[in-house]
């Protein structure tokens, strides 16, 4: 049966660490020069109805350097700009493709396309989660520190799709989730309240990001207007001025602290550049093991276990 990545909840934590592990394999083949093409003559069909550059670049090159091929569609490019129903689209690219992955706006769209779609389908990002980002973001944490044992990650912003994916990797992985979040911008509360009764004392909540910090082993932020929220850049500006990381912030965090971010960073507002370009970032090797976690996904999904 096919399998689909909406979310992080589509996958057990088993799979969770087999991806990431054969990530990190794949990692290691493509430094080396010998990655096999394990996905030869297969095709991956791209929707992408929001910008993007890590995704779309990691899935494309991810896709050619195991020998498949992507076929990019923006919505203009598609009847989805005519209103051809999702359904209709889904059961059509799935006799021309080995896989769909998807770019929107609404998660019911994507929730739409895969249970029509007879091809796995990925979430490339929705308004509720970004899963493909957090797989890279664990991959980069175990990486660097050796393991995701005892982890303690705060997240410093916007409760948005990634912090909606990194509260469910806690839920799976049962680390501890610290979110430092302005009132009236909170996590939703279904997923946040669904995943605090699943690993309790867990996941915590606060509006006070030096005690998400303290002691923390990663911070993470992301942008405090995402896509789709433009208009209200500048009445979320106000509201999130506190919830920057920077130096002092850095410094409330355990001394060999990693600072990650899903990019694109917005220097000045959510991070400094100080912090964004100084030694505990990893943002850039994070962005790197995109491509690598997309490897391992897609030739998993599309030809199973190694
Ligand atoms: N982090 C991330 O998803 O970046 P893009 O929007 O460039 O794809
Ligand atoms: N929260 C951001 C993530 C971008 C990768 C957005 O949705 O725009």
């Amino acid at each position: 049966m096919k399998r689909d990545l909406l979310t992080l909840r589509d996958l057990t934590v088993e799979e969770i660490h087999y991806l990431l592990a054969r990530a990190r394999h794949l990692k290691e083949d493509w430094r080396a020069g010998k990655l096999e093409p394990s996905l030869n003559r297969k095709v991956l069909g791209m929707i992408f109805v929001k910008p993007s550059t890590r995704t779309r670049v990691s899935f494309e090159a991810a896709m050619y350097r195991l020998g498949g091929q992507c076929i990019f569609m923006t919505e203009k490019d598609s009847q989805i700009s005519r209103k051809e129903p999702l359904a209709d689209m889904a059961r059509v690219l799935s006799r021309y493709v080995d896989a769909i992955a998807v770019r929107t706006f609404a998660h019911d769209d994507v929730e739409e396309l895969a249970r029509f779609a007879s091809v796995p389908v990925i979430n490339g990002l929705t308004d509720l989660f970004h899963p493909c980002q957090i797989l890279a973001d664990l991959m980069t944490i175990e990486e660097k520190r050796g393991s995701l044992e005892n982890l303690k990650v705060a997240w410093i912003g916007d409760g948005n799709n990634v912090a909606h994916s990194w509260i469910n990797a806690a839920a799976l992985l049962g680390f501890t989730l610290s979110l430092a979040c302005p009132e009236g911008y909170l996590p939703d509360s279904a997923i946040l309240g669904r995943a605090q009764s699943e690993v309790p004392g867990k996941i915590l909540l606060t509006q006070n990001p030096r005690g998400a910090a303290a002691s923390a082993d990663v911070l993470y932020t992301d942008v405090w207007a995402s896509m789709g929220q433009e208009e209200e850049a500048d009445a979320r500006m106000k509201v999130f001025r506190g919830y920057q990381i920077n130096r002092e912030l850095l410094a409330s965090a355990s001394p060999d602290a990693l600072v990650l971010h899903c990019l694109p960073a917005h220097r000045g507002e959510e991070i400094t550049e100080e912090v964004l370009e100084g030694p505990q970032s990893v943002v850039f090797d994070e962005a790197e093991n995109r491509l690598h976690i997309q490897m391992a996904l897609l030739e998993w999904l599309l030809c199973g276990k190694k």
